[in-house]
């Protein structure tokens, strides 16, 4: 469970259809819309992200003022930290969308659901140096509250429990819950 190399179907942020540099921004805009029905707070912060993002492939100066400005107020006033730069495949669900943290460097695959208090990202180290940072295959659902850190691959439609602390690579269709998390049950193949 230890090593975060991922490869074949499993690697983090192959293509998931047109990229933000080829897609038009409605397309780009709404790719989280429908997943999202009846969350409306969550429809509109990811509205929010993907419109930054495409400003900043987009819209040269004015594009990449518009994405600094959506990541400060985002940050301030929603307290969500879905930066411009994380690679997030579509359609992703976000369940209560608050105190989500997310690192820059963060590559996600399609249809994931992140809730409440949920970060990714890096650890480190007393001597300043850094791990690495966590990355999500496909279909990968955090629980409440859980932590993802340092050079970590979570692999497609595992399934990590409320408050779980992951330090670990966690294997494709894994459950994984507590702190230190630990990997509880593989599930069989959808
Ligand atoms: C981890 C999770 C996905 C597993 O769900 P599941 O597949 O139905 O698995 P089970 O409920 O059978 O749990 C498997 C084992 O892990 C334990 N477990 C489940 N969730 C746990 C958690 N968050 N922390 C610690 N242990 C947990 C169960 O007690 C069970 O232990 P046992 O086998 O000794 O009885 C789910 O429990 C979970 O935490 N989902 C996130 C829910 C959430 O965040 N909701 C917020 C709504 S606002």
């Amino acid at each position: 469970m230890r090593s975060a190399q991922v490869t074949g179907d499993d690697a983090p942020g192959r293509a998931h259809g047109p990229s933000v540099q080829e897609s038009s921004l409605w397309a780009w805009t709404t790719q989280d819309w429908a997943v999202n029905a009846g969350y409306t707070d969550s429809r509109l912060v990811l509205l929010w992200y993907r419109s930054a993002q495409w400003a900043i492939a987009h819209g040269g100066f004015p594009g990449r003022v518009y994405g600094a400005v959506y990541r400060l107020l985002c940050s301030l006033f929603i307290g969500v930290e879905l930066p411009p730069e994380a690679v997030i495949g579509p359609r992703l669900r976000l369940f209560h969308p608050h105190a989500i943290v997310v690192n820059p460097a963060v590559r996600m695959g399609a249809d994931c659901v992140l809730r409440q208090n949920v970060t990714i990202g890096n650890v480190t180290r007393r001597d300043g140096t850094e791990k690495g940072v966590a990355s999500l295959g496909d279909g990968v659902e955090l629980g409440a509250g859980c932590v993802v850190v340092g050079d970590v691959h979570v692999g497609d439609h595992a399934r990590i429990g409320a408050l779980a602390l992951v330090l670990e690579s966690v294997p494709a269709r894994g459950v994984a819950v507590g702190n230190p998390a630990r990997v509880v049950r593989i599930d069989a193949g959808r």
